[in-house]
């Protein structure tokens, strides 16, 4: 081989681009960092499979790019972010049922995102069963996204950026809609929110005032059956005593399975951080938390008398697994 004083010009400029390429494959070999996946010990242990999906600085800092970039969408306009506020623990802001592309309007309210590594199963009605393929049901969604996974996919290969992304996040510069499916899912893994103040109670760390204390009691006697802490669901579909939305005729369950048995029940959903996920229910009809109370004490299919007072201490007690850490944890936030 000549060296490259003797090279012709034209084939010298060749060389440099083949130099990038080893420098930056070296570099993505050097930054892959395994990352350590942490929660506190009265947690159980999460659903989520990580042997198939190991969680990566990488895959995730890929991810968190994906799910706050609008490529994503047919007409480069709507990100994950903007029904997954981080602002709002990633539920939609203000928007009772979602707003997707060309302004048209779903017919659910966009759930929080967080715990996610806890979970069984996805959307209100248990759609999915996997956080990996969840993504996929937005992104074609013609009222979300509108898009496809190959769109995506070609998109992706054609930025100038994506690609040495994802040679960071996976060895090499291919761009696969499995690999953007499961930077998605790491990135959403590690949104933990396991620092409110019902968590510093738990590790001594804190104590309940009289009132979070009373509110605590009436928890544990009346909802915990179903919003399980410390997570606060049970991951299972349940009644809450709410009638059907009859312009939307939302059923839940029984859209999945067709058992009339199911017929109204919903994902039970966390009760972290309400402060920020407001309005609630799965066609977000309640904008107070008062409301949804105010629903329990009349509907419920064993109703439980819940005087003003009670709700008032309930109300103490939810207002204590606010994490506000979480929702201003920049780590989540947009990339810069
Ligand atoms: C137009 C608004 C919108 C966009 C954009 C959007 N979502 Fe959602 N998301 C929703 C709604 C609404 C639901 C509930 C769907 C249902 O229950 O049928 C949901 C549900 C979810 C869930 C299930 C949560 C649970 O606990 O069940 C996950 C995870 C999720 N979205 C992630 C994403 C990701 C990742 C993206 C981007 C690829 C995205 N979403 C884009 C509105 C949106
Ligand atoms: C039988 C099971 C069950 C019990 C008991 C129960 N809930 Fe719920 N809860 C649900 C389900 C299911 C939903 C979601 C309903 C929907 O999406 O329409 C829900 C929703 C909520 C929401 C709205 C959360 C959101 O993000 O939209 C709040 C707040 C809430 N429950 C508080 C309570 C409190 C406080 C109690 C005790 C007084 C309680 N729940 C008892 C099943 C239950």
């Amino acid at each position: 081989m000549k060296s490259y004083f003797t090279d012709p010009p034209r084939i010298r400029l060749l060389y440099w681009p083949l130099l990038l390429l080893v420098v930056l494959t070296s570099l993505a070999v050097a930054a892959r960092e395994v990352f350590e996946f942490e929660y506190p010990d009265y947690f159980p242990p999460p659903a989520y499979d990580f042997s198939t999906n190991p969680l990566d600085s990488a895959g995730i800092e890929l991810g968190r790019r994906l799910f706050y970039d609008e490529i994503l969408s047919a007409d480069t306009t709507v990100s994950c972010a903007s029904c997954h506020s981080p602002y709002s623990a990633f539920a939609h802001t203000d928007h009772d049922l979602s707003h997707g592309i060309h302004d048209r309007i779903g017919t659910r309210n966009a759930p929080a995102l967080f715990n996610l590594a806890w979970s069984t199963s996805f959307h209100r009605d248990g759609a999915h069963h996997h956080l990996d393929l969840q993504a996929l049901a937005p992104l074609s969604h013609p009222d979300e996204m509108g898009s496809s996974i190959n769109e995506a996919v070609g998109r992706l290969n054609d930025h100038p950026l994506y690609p040495a992304r994802f040679a960071l996040a996976f060895g090499d510069s291919l761009v696969t809609g499995e690999r953007m499916l499961k930077a998605l899912a790491q990135f959403q893994l590690t949104l933990v929110s396991a620092g409110a103040k019902y968590d510093r109670v738990r590790t001594g760390k804190d104590t309940f005032t009289v009132q979070e204390a009373k509110g605590y009691s009436l928890f544990k006697e009346n909802c915990n059956s179903c919003h399980t802490e410390p997570i606060f669901t049970n991951n299972q579909f349940e009644h809450s005593g709410l009638e059907v939305d009859t312009t939307l005729n939302d059923f839940g369950r029984m859209m999945i399975t067709t058992l009339p048995s199911d017929s109204l029940r919903f994902k039970v959903p966390s009760l972290r951080n309400l402060s920020y996920t407001h309005p609630y229910m799965h066609d977000g009809r309640f904008r107070k938390l008062r409301d949804v109370l105010k629903n329990y004490a009349n509907q419920l299919d064993n109703p439980f008398p819940l005087s003003s007072n009670d709700q008032s201490d309930l109300i103490a007690f939810l207002l204590t697994l606010d994490d506000p850490d979480f929702v201003f944890n920049r780590k989540h936030g947009f990339p810069r």
